[in-house]
């Protein structure tokens, strides 16, 4: 007879050491998290009767089965408060007789060996389960090579069974589908569970609409075998039912051992391990939440009695959000959860994990690879030891979170006893795609310098190499900074091999070391055998070119028109899906990508732009101008991928800029139009595991190249750029991306692909094609898949991988070149070596980049391809002198030839740029000395907003309205912005109008467009909650509408930039307001919209809105049905109103007094499209 146990024994659980694997689980950006048992068993305990079935052939559970009634109870005390209010008996036992099995619920494994189990006691007593947790609870254990402190634990019944009766199972997750493991010799003595339990393959075809799910008789003759008769329904029945929760809830791992089932099929689980795939969030979160929420189960039950008060105020979902806890022993530290909780709320990526705090050398990377290469070069000079962290910041994060990353990483250098050789801050990062350099160097600097005092005292020296877009403006400021800040600062650029700054950095001197091993250091260098007869390039004069007359070519900014009907996209062969004809869509609105795109193109001499349309649910149908050279053309922008591939038969690529929760679903209507669409890359990080699993599979189904997710997509120069590969155009022209090489390459990481396109124009004669296949988990196609293409293509000479620590996609193309399958050279490194040498297993930025096994470690990977005949380095540092020698061979054998160079017309710099740089000026069309609303904080004539509220003074007009003082003070101070209708009263003022008619001038321009959302901010909210939506119920059916919501989202200001206009309100009204329901309801709306990205916060106008709502309603001075027909009439509209007038008049005074003249619109600045509408011509095909 046995109990239950408490120990999980897989396999794949028992890797590496115990805190290793729990570190590493914990510490990972995977998707795929672990969860507590007592979730994992509130999950089960909540779905399995309910979970829908996952496809239209699953079959149905008998009528007769009984669900499992699991009973448990969770205990949990916080490190800090451990007192005996906590200890509470779960309700469904006799304390005196009922017998239980208590364990602590903190992701240990071996709880049994470790000491850590009661079994078979009472509640009562001096040997029972309240005494046994009692004396554990907040005191520190040890177990293997792991101290922590028990915090947590787990109570259930105990069940005594035969141990016939105990059975395994286990199903997990892969890249083709999932698998259920089964044996009938469950329990703690279950052994090798890979070698012994029996598999049921469930590939994703499966659950596909046509897709057949096995039959009960092929789960029962597949797993069941061994299984007495008698169970085998019951066992069955389950199995599915755990299957659908499986799907349902986006599990990644799910473990049941021993799994009982008696004689006559009643079933028990008792221990229990899972993961569940943390960026299924958005989708799964509500479900999730609401198996928490205790209140729904029945008193029998017996959930937690100590349950968390309910929390007051309005809940984003019903039910508690899951938890993610740490590791045991893991604790993360303020500032990694503080990291991770930025990193949740933006589409861009920071990452921290504290290895040594008090290590010498500290990074601060840019980039996922990168950051892996930073970090390879540390260890491999031996310095793993004196490594304090790991971390990255990429994705174009916001100056604002670049400062909150770099204030959390320079904070932590500057604790503690200073060492007495002084510490290292190496801020380094690749030649960026699309991260802006100087805005995210502007934030380091503030950190910087506001920790002077601090970096002088640890005698820190800090060391930046960094490239991309604006990267002079970034390192000029970085090199201000050195000379005043008193912190020795030295500054490189991508002119310097990548992490030829660590050695510097260490003081480690490379000249008694073997041969130089970076790459030549200027883009001057011509590579061996190119040819160096630069001549003219035969494009058209550009802007600026003189001419005999002596006069000079002038911008013509006529919009140019293509008739692109003719080209042809079926006319490539299957290997290159992309050339100089290749049409794309872009999905999403992203305009500085496809002037990107569209710039590369001009470039490259291409006869037209490589961006027929963009596709953006919201709002309407309209056009945009992009640059073409010198001149402008306009791209139309539909509402639907219908409609976009209906209208432009030539177009066969998506670039799908949608955000991880909703590329799944714009993927999925884009494979509808796989007969023309045949190639989509996916930029979103973070798609939720399942998902991107499906894609890939659709994709593959209906032969669609599918490049990422997690991507910057990939280059071919010459032809074609996906979205911001290859960064801007002074990258573009110093990699020579804007004409063909010979070398094709595979990456994983964006980052790093630039920095090959850098080093293989150095080295080589460059780039033929670059992909980078994503980081993430589960990319679209991976190495082999862009390498045979490669191969194919008799342009290609040469190829590079660069891959890395994890996955075991770098054996597809060991095995393709051993069979002869890939036969032309083939320079390859993995990355990720430091791994080996720290003391715990690290998460490093890509999902997909851990180990689960030694051949997935980037050694074993350089190792195993070396064997195979690859050109491998020794170390990354000496990729390019491999690169170099191998791309000489092959001109020497006269494989590759080299190609006169031609120069690549000019480009002019974006004024915004230009004007960043201060190269330029240009003379302000408007005045104004009231109102500045540039900065953090709003001016009045020079005095700051808070200022203002602190005096008291007011602006005019604040007392006009009693009942609002606060708000209206707050709303009013909105209104002197220079809006377009504020616009329209100076103009009126400066054409010599009367005050009357500036001020209706701009009255007359307000609408739902400028002048607030109020109105339509008021209904929408009000609506939601009075129908009963919970806030992200309410946010996903806005989505599903491709509505955005009124009243939510903000420019600049953010969840850790909040607007103080907003805050002031939010203040007065907590404080005067009799209630503010809808107020704490569009809060708990704010705090969904802000996990997506943290701009999308309840703005002036949505508080305002919901204010004024709350006060009407629950003032007492109106009826329900008064209080809704003032706000449907307008009355919010008319307070608004009456504040901007306030505004304008300010505007209209003040522009008198400056004595401002006539407004004159510059010509330069007005578009003449006057050409024939016969003409083919974009806007001539816009119905
Ligand atoms: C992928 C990426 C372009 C998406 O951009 P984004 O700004 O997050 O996403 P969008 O602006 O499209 O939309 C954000 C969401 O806010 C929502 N939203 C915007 N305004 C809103 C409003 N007023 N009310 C409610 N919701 C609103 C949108 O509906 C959208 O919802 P969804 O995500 O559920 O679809 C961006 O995250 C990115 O570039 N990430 C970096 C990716 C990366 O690093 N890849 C690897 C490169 S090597």
């Amino acid at each position: 007879m046995r109990g239950n146990f408490g120990d999980n024994n897989n396999k794949n659980l028992r890797r590496a050491t115990f805190g290793h694997f729990l570190y590493s689980f914990f510490h990972s950006t995977m998707a795929s998290k672990p969860i507590r048992e007592y979730d994992a068993k509130l999950l089960l305990a909540h779905w399995l009767p309910q979970a829908p079935p996952p496809c239209a052939s699953y079959p149905a559970v008998s009528k007769d089965f009984k669900f499992p009634k699991p009973r448990v109870a969770q205990l949990a005390w916080s490190e800090d408060d451990v007192s005996d209010k906590y200890l509470v008996a779960p309700r469904w036992i006799d304390p005196t007789s009922t017998k239980l099995v208590g364990k602590p619920d903190m992701l240990i494994k071996r709880r049994g060996k470790a000491g850590l189990l009661a079994l078979n006691k009472t509640w009562d007593g001096a040997e029972g389960v309240k005494s046994w947790i009692k004396e554990r609870a907040g005191k520190p254990v040890k177990v293997e090579h792991t101290t922590g402190t028990l915090t947590t634990f787990i109570v259930e019944p105990f069940l005594p069974h035969p141990s016939n009766t105990e059975y395994y199972i286990c199903i997990n997750s892969g890249r083709e589908g999932d698998a259920i493991l089964f044996t009938h010799e469950g329990g703690v003595e279950v052994g090798d569970v890979d070698a012994k339990a029996l598999r049921l393959e469930l590939p994703v075809s499966v659950l596909s609409a046509g897709g057949s799910f096995p039959s009960r008789d092929t789960i029962k003759s597949t797993l069941l075998s061994a299984v007495p008769a008698g169970s085998k329904d019951a066992l069955t029945d389950f199995i599915l039912r755990l299957y659908a929760v499986y799907v349902h809830l986006h599990f990644t791992y799910l473990e049941i051992n021993p799994l009982v089932c008696f004689e006559g099929g009643e079933i028990h689980f008792l221990d229990m391990a899972a993961k569940i795939d943390q960026t299924a969030e958005s989708i799964c979160g509500p479900m999730w939440a609401v198996a928490r929420d205790l209140g729904l189960y029945e008193e029998s039950f017996g959930a937690a009695t100590n349950a968390a008060p309910k929390k007051a105020g309005v809940q984003t979902d019903r039910g508690p959000p899951m938890v993610f806890p740490a590791p045991f022993g893991r604790q993360l530290t303020t500032e990694e959860a503080y990291i991770q909780k930025l990193d949740a709320s933006t589409g861009a990526s920071l990452k921290l994990t504290v290895l040594n705090p008090k290590g010498r050398v500290w990074t601060m990377v840019a980039g996922g690879g990168a950051s892996v290469v930073y970090s390879d070069a540390i260890a491999a000079h031996g310095f793993a030891g004196e490594l304090a962290n790991y971390g990255e910041y990429s994705g174009a994060p916001t100056e604002g979170q670049t400062y909150e990353y770099a204030r959390t990483v320079i904070d932590l250098i500057t604790r503690g006893t200073p060492h007495p050789d002084g510490k290292i801050l190496i801020i380094g990062g690749g030649i960026a795609n699309f991260t802006n350099v100087a805005a995210t160097f502007k934030g380091i600097i503030r950190a910087l310098k506001e920790a002077k005092s601090g970096l002088i005292t640890h005698n820190v020296k800090i060391y930046v190499r960094r490239g991309g877009p604006n990267y002079q403006e970034g390192l000029r400021a970085m090199r201000l900074l050195g000379e005043s800040l008193g912190v020795p600062i030295k500054v490189y650029g991508p002119d310097t091999h990548i992490t030829d700054i660590v050695p510097i950095a260490l003081g480690i001197d490379l000249s008694k070391k073997a041969a130089p091993t970076t790459a030549p250091g200027t883009g001057t260098t011509t590579p061996a055998g190119a040819a160096v007869d630069v001549h003219d390039s035969t494009a058209a004069p550009t802007v600026g070119t003189i001419h005999p007359s002596g006069s000079r070519t002038q911008p013509d900014d006529q919009i140019v028109h293509f008739d692109t009907s003719s080209s042809a996209s079926g006319s490539r062969p299957a290997y290159r899906p992309f050339d100089d004809n290749t049409r794309s869509f872009v999905y999403g609105l992203q305009p500085r990508a496809i002037q990107g795109m569209l710039d590369f193109d001009y470039s490259c001499g291409r006869k037209a732009p490589s961006v027929a349309a963009m596709i953006y649910p919201f709002g309407g149908h309209h056009i945009q101008k992009f640059y073409w050279g010198t001149k402008e053309t306009l791209l139309p922008v539909y509402t639907s991928v219908d409609e976009a591939v209906a209208k432009h038969p030539d177009t066969d690529v998506v670039v799908n800029f949608a955000s991880s929760r909703s590329v799944y679903s714009s993927t999925l209507d884009i494979l509808k139009f796989s007969s023309q669409i045949r190639s989509i890359a996916i930029i979103a990080e973070g798609v939720p595991e399942r998902h991107a699993r499906e894609l890939l599979w659709r994709a593959k189904e209906a032969g669609v190249l599918v490049i990422g997710p997690a991507t910057v997509g990939g280059i071919k120069p010459g032809c074609f750029r996906i979205g911001n590969s290859g960064g801007m155009m002074d990258n573009i022209i110093a990699s020579k991306l804007y004409r063909a090489g010979s070398v094709g390459y595979v990456s994983k990481s964006g980052g790093m692909s630039n920095e090959l396109n850098n080093i293989l124009s150095l080295v080589t004669n460059g780039t033929y094609e670059g992909i980078a296949i994503g980081g993430d988990r589960y990319p679209g196609s991976t190495f082999i898949d862009h390498l045979l293409r490669y191969e194919a293509d008799p342009q290609c000479k040469m190829l590079v991988l660069l891959g890395e620590v994890g996955g075991v996609e770098e054996y597809r193309v060991i095995e393709a070149v051993k069979q002869g399958r890939i036969t032309k050279p083939i320079v390859a490194w993995a990355i990720g070596t430091c791994a080996k040498m720290f003391d715990t297993e690290v998460q490093f930025g890509h999902a997909g980049s851990m180990a689960d096994s030694e051949m997935e470690t980037a050694d074993a990977k350089n190792k195993a391809m070396r064997a195979a005949g690859f050109v491998v380095p020794e170390t990354f540092e000496e990729l390019p002198r491999a690169l170099k020698e191998t791309y000489e061979n092959l001109v020497k054998k006269g494989v590759i030839v080299p190609k006169n160079e031609m120069d690549p017309p000019v480009i002019p710099m974006d004024y915004k740029w230009a004007q960043e740089l201060g190269l330029i000026r240009k003379p302000a069309a408007f005045i104004s000395t009231i109102s500045d609303e540039r900065g953090q904080e709003l001016l009045y004539a020079g005095m700051r907003i808070s200022d203002v509220f602190k005096e008291d003074i007011g602006l005019g007009g604040v007392t006009m309205v009693q009942p609002f003082p606060g708000m209206f003070s707050s709303f009013s101070s909105d209104l002197f912005l220079i809006s377009i209708s504020a616009m329209n009263t100076i103009v009126a003022s400066r054409a010599g109008k009367d005050l009357i008619s500036s001020l209706a001038s701009g009255l007359l321009t307000i609408g739902s467009r400028f002048g607030g959302a109020l109105d339509e901010a008021a209904s929408m909210f009000s609506q939601a909650r009075d129908t009963g939506l919970t806030p992200r119920e309410f946010v996903d059916n806005s989505r599903k509408a491709n509505k955005l919501i009124s009243g939510i989202g903000h420019k600049i200001k953010s969840v850790n930039n909040p607007d103080l206009r907003v805050e002031l309100v939010k203040e007065y009204v907590r404080k005067n307001f009799p209630s503010h329901s809808l107020l704490d309801y569009a809060l708990a709306v704010e705090k969904v919209t802000t996990a997506k990205k943290d701009t999308l916060i309840l703005n002036v106008d949505g508080c305002i809105a919901v204010c004024f709502v709350d006060l009407l309603r629950d003032s007492g001075a109106f009826t329900p049905d008064e209080a809704d027909e003032y706000i449907k009439i307008g009355t919010l509209n008319g307070l608004f109103v009456l504040g901007r007038s306030i505004g304008f008049i300010g505007h209209h005074l003040d522009q008198k007094r400056l004595r401002a003249p006539l407004y004159r619109h510059p010509a330069d600045d007005i578009f003449i499209n006057m050409a024939d509408v016969s003409q083919p011509r974009v806007l001539g095909r816009m119905q």
